[in-house]
């Protein structure tokens, strides 16, 4: 069968011929791979970025965001049946921390994980995939669309769980169990995939979402967020300094931008007690200078939280499974159009190439 494949270090991208997997224990799947899509950090690995091939190999095959169709279950799954569309998670733990052990490889403490596409072990950018039971989540019918989106979702769900984990435990009698995200000021930087899916989840939680980006108001990405009741801001109209004085102080930031000065520059915008969560992970080693002082002084005295989150787990899949129903359900086809893009796997090179203003979501297929 066919993959896509990097060699980490290098950049390119490049199909390469696999032998289909098989089940080798009672509790693995295989999958027959319907789409796959692409992120930042696939491109980070396409420019010879940060990725890493599995034990013994130069190549790693890429993708990490998949969905596919149940090709064939070993004896003790009971989870999913042949035909079922479903989607597995990217990391796996490293079998010894208390986090791994306790189920939350996304919480690994070790450093000593894998993560599928992207950290020692192959990825979904192949014709067939094969994992175990524990790591599949299964996806409605309905959504086999748009099924792909799960995992980025899942980013933003992690994100955004956390976020009200902290905001609910150390402000109880500020914040009662709707108030974190309802009519909370929130703005959203960066509307991409994760940021705009995040967009999706805080409107369903009833937050006031503003969205931070550098493209046209009539762009696919901040139409998108207006056509579901956010407002969107131009950061080429709007120096970060006055948008606290157009819209006001944030009691959130979710960050999914990936550029590290501005990331540092939006703790201007976050109010008292506010809590600025980051997702963007920054590529390359440029240094970045800052005003640390102003930045520990603003943190301290407004009694802020910086917190980061990355992958996600099981729980966080779920919640992005009901999430993508509960969006059709408010915003009709809304977040269909998240999929700007749809390759076939043959010719993946574009796809990798750095992103359009126009493009939110390309998505390669195997279908
Ligand atoms: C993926 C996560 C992963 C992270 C770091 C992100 O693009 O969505 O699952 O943990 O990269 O490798």
């Amino acid at each position: 069968m066919k993959a896509i494949a990097v060699t980490p270090g290098q950049a390119g991208t490049f199909l390469v011929d696999r032998e289909e997997p098989l089940l080798h224990a009672p509790d693995e799947i295989v999958v027959k791979v319907l789409d796959v899509g692409i992120c930042g950090t696939d491109r980070e690995e396409a420019a010879g970025g940060r990725s890493k091939p599995p034990e013994g190999s130069q190549e790693l095959v890429i993708g990490h965001e998949m969905l596919g169709i149940v090709q064939e279950v070993g004896k003790a799954v009971t989870l999913v049946k042949t035909d079922d569309p479903v989607v597995f998670t990217v990391r796996r733990g490293c079998g010894h921390c208390g986090a791994c052990t306790g189920g939350r490889p996304d919480m690994c403490t070790s450093g000593d994980y894998t993560e599928r596409g992207i950290w020692g072990r192959d990825g979904y950018q192949a014709a067939f995939v094969v994992d175990r039971e524990a790591y599949c989540v299964k996806v409605p019918q309905e959504l086999t669309d748009i099924g792909v989106l799960v995992e980025p979702l899942s980013v933003a769900e992690k994100a955004i769980d956390e976020s009200v984990l902290i905001q609910k435990s150390r402000l109880p009698y500020v914040h009662d169990a709707a108030g974190v995200l309802a009519d909370r000021s929130i703005l959203v930087a960066g509307l991409g995939p994760v940021g705009l899916l995040a967009a999706f989840a805080l409107r369903l939680r009833g937050a006031r979402v503003y969205g931070l980006d550098v493209v046209d108001e009539a762009s696919p990405r901040a139409s998108l967020l207006t056509g579901i009741g956010g407002t969107y801001i131009d950061g080429r109209k709007h120096a970060v300094d006055d948008i606290t004085g157009v819209y006001g102080k944030m009691d959130m930031v979710f960050e999914a931008t990936g550029v590290a000065p501005l990331e540092l520059n939006l703790l201007d915008v976050l109010g008292t007690n506010g809590l600025y969560v980051l997702t963007g992970i920054p590529g390359g080693d440029r240094t970045v200078q800052v005003h640390g002082a102003e930045i520990v002084r603003r943190l301290v005295l407004n009694n802020q939280v910086m917190v980061g989150s990355v992958n996600a787990s099981r729980t966080h899949y779920a919640t992005a499974v009901d999430d993508l129903l509960r969006a059709r359900q408010a915003y009709g086809p809304a977040v269909d159009r998240l999929i700007t893009q749809r390759l076939p796997y043959k010719d993946p090179k574009e796809a990798f190439m750095r992103q359009t203003a126009e493009e939110i979501k390309t998505v390669i297929q195997w279908r």
